[in-house]
This record gives structure tokens, C-alpha cells and sequence, in this order.
């Protein structure tokens, strides 16, 4: 266990839990927009957009007028992993990033020549926070007989310390390779990721002690209840979920994954322990099938983010639009630290490229 004691912005923390919960008591929701107020941004969204070249990236957990706004313009919608990867492939002048701050960050370092934008910068994710870098760097330097992998949801500090960088699609496959190596690992910062992929590969890893406020949320009770409910129906979970949701899911995977499985699954109901986000395009793509949020909340308890992540809520047309105009909002990355966490960023889009057949999720 590893009690996180220091940060930059807040003063005087004491747990990577409270830390956590000040900055989501920080976390301010776009104001509702009435239809037209939207299509009008949407309009002048689309005039910028191509006057400025630039492409929009978003994450499943983002808005749904943002996921469709990408789709529509040239843009992507995905998970991490591949919105990494558009990134870079894309001809743009500025990326702008819908999701939370690593992915704007990796989509700089893997781009250092395109403008990267992203409607808020103050859109962080929970691992990040938990994860600072001069407690995780002591912590790496205790043990240097391990090989470092690092989620992608960490700082660019932390992935340059790093020697591997996996998402949650490919996470599984790199540390079953590296095992196989007979290497010993050091994960961070998801234990839930991290413990899943341990009982999973038999692999030897010390694991850093952090969670999603989102997927740590999701309740067994909850499922096995629902499931009394829809007998017939499949269980989709993302691999941030406890163990005890784990154990109940007939697919574990990354959003892609999940998004895949959903329509290649027989099953009519289908429920999701992952963001609530990620239902515009499982219901999109799969008009006759019926999607359920696991449940957050056991008996008597009470949801903090209830399955919708705070961050990733943060984006918003009204963001991106002040964003964009202005070219706010910019993602810099220090260029010696870009460098070096390229080399590992590097490491895993190499490894997904040769073993593409593989990193497909489990069922
Ligand atoms: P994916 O890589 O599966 O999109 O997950 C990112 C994330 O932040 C999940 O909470
Ligand atoms: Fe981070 Fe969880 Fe939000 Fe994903 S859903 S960005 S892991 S806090």
C-alpha cells in the first residue's frame, strides 16, 4: 500500500483517496445547451474545423455530440490505444483531444510537430492523480530488478520513467510476453488492471495501489441482482472493475473491445460495467439489442461518479469551440520528456502492430 503524499496543486493531502475526491469536488459540468444554441455551435464547429484543418479525437466516454462530430468530420472516436494511433497517422495541422489529459499528452508525444488541443486541460483521470511522479520514480528505484509498465493513464513524467507504456486492450498481452521472458514486473498505477492481468498471466508483478473512481464503483451484488432480472443476458467489463465484477463478466476488454463484443455476442440484453458514455455507440451500432449500466450503488450506498466519469465529462462543444478559436488549451510536452517517453510509447505501438491478431479481449 502506498500512501501518496504529495502533489503540486493541493496542499497538504493525505491519502491518494482524498486527493481524489478534492479534485472531484473541483470538477465543474458544461452548462445544457438548448437545440439551437447546440446546432450552432455544431455549425461553427464545422467551419473551424476545416478552415484550421484540424480533426477532432475522441474517447467512447465523451459526449455524444462530440463522438458524432468526429465521426462526421474526418475525426475518430475510439479507445485509448487507437486514438493514439490516429493521431499520428492523421494529415491535420491541430488534433483536437475529447477525453482527459494523457491522451492529449500521448497524442503530443507521438505528434511533437501538430498543434494538440483539448477543450479543457483541467480534465485529469483518477490513476494520473494517484500516481505522482517523485513517489513513483523512489518506488521504481527500489526495485531495478523489475521491468516498469505504466497503464497510459499516467503523466508524461511517469510514462517517461517507464520501459513500457500499455492500454487496456493490449496490457494483457505485453506483460503474458514479457513474463514469458521470465521478467519481473512493476505495474502501475491500476491494482484492479493490474491484479486481473497477475491472476490472469501467472506473471510475477508488485503492483502501485490505485483505482478508477469510475469502474471501482460497480457493484457484484448489483450485477448478480440484475442478472436474477435478465438471466439471458451477457455481463461486458472493463478491465479498471474490481476483481468481484470481473469474476461475473462473460467479456473483459478495453472499450473497443467491448464495443466488438457487444455486437458479436448472440445475447439481446446486455450489461455494461464500463463509463456511460460508451452506450451512444454500443446502442448506434446495435439498434436491436438493450444495454444496461451495471449498477454503482450496493444496498444503502451511494455513487460518487455513478458511472459516468467527471473528467471526461468536462468536454463539451461549448469548450471545444473557445478552444479551437483561440487555439487554447494547448498540450505541451517538455521535449526531453517527450523523447523518452516516446521509446516506450513506441515499444507498445510496435507490439500492437505484429501481434494485431491477438489484442482482441477475453471471453
Ligand atoms: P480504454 O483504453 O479502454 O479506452 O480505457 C481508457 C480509460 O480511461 C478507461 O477508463
Ligand atoms: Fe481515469 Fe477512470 Fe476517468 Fe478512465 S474513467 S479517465 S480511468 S477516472
Amino acid at each position: 500500500m502506498i500512501n501518496i503524499t504529495n502533489t503540486q496543486e493541493l496542499d497538504n493531502p493525505t491519502s491518494d483517496l482524498e486527493i481524489v475526491r478534492r479534485y472531484l469536488d473541483q470538477v465543474k459540468p458544461p452548462k445544457e445547451l438548448s437545440k439551437s444554441e447546440s446546432s450552432k455551435l455544431e455549425a461553427q464547429l464545422r467551419e473551424l474545423m476545416q478552415t484550421k484543418n484540424a480533426r477532432l479525437i475522441a474517447h467512447y466516454y465523451s459526449d455524444s455530440s462530440l463522438q458524432d462530430l468526429a465521426d462526421d468530420t474526418g475525426g475518430f472516436v475510439g479507445d485509448s490505444l487507437e486514438m493514439a494511433r490516429f493521431g499520428r497517422e492523421s494529415d491535420a495541422d491541430i488534433l483536437v483531444v475529447a477525453g482527459v489529459r494523457f491522451m492529449g499528452e500521448s497524442a503530443k508525444i507521438l505528434s511533437p510537430n501538430k498543434k494538440v488541443l483539448m477543450p479543457t486541460l483541467d480534465a485529469t483521470c483518477s490513476l494520473d492523480i494517484a500516481c505522482p511522479i517523485e513517489t513513483f520514480a523512489s518506488f521504481c528505484d527500489e526495485h531495478p530488478d523489475r521491468t516498469v509498465v505504466v497503464y497510459a493513464n499516467t503523466s508524461a513524467a511517469v510514462k517517461a520513467r517507464s520501459d513500457w507504456i500499455v492500454t487496456s486492450s493490449i496490457a494483457l498481452d505485453v506483460v503474458e510476453y514479457l513474463s514469458d521472458e521470465g521478467q519481473k514486473i512493476l505495474w502501475a498505477p491500476d491494482k484492479h488492471l493490474g491484479a486481473y492481468i497477475k491472476k490472469t498471466t501467472d506473471a510475477d508483478m508488485l503492483l502501485w495501489d490505485a483505482a478508477c473512481v469510475v469502474h471501482e464503483e460497480f457493484k457484484a451484488r448489483g450485477i448478480k441482482d440484475m442478472l436474477a432480472i435478465y438471466p439471458d443476458a451477457a455481463v461486458l467489463a472493463h478491465p479498471e472493475s474490481t476483481d468481484a465484477v470481473l469474476e461475473l463478466a462473460d467479456v473483459i476488454g478495453s472499450t473497443t473491445q467491448i464495443i466488438n463484443e457487444a455486437k458479436r455476442l448472440p445475447n439481446r440484453d446486455i450489461i455494461v460495467a464500463t463509463d456511460q458514455g460508451i452506450f451512444h455507440k454500443l446502442q448506434q451500432q446495435n439498434p436491436d439489442k438493450s444495454f444496461i449500466i451495471a449498477p454503482t450503488a450496493g444496498n444503502s450506498a451511494a455513487c460518487k461518479s455513478c458511472a459516468h466519469c467527471p473528467w471526461m465529462a468536462m468536454n463539451s462543444f461549448q469548450s471545444m469551440y473557445s478552444s479551437l478559436l483561440q487555439e487554447t488549451n494547448e498540450v505541451l510536452v517538455e521535449s526531453t520528456l517527450a523523447e523518452q517517453a516516446m521509446k516506450p510509447l513506441q515499444r507498445m505501438l510496435d507490439f500492437a502492430a505484429k501481434n494485431q491478431l491477438r489484442v482482441k479481449g477475453r471471453a
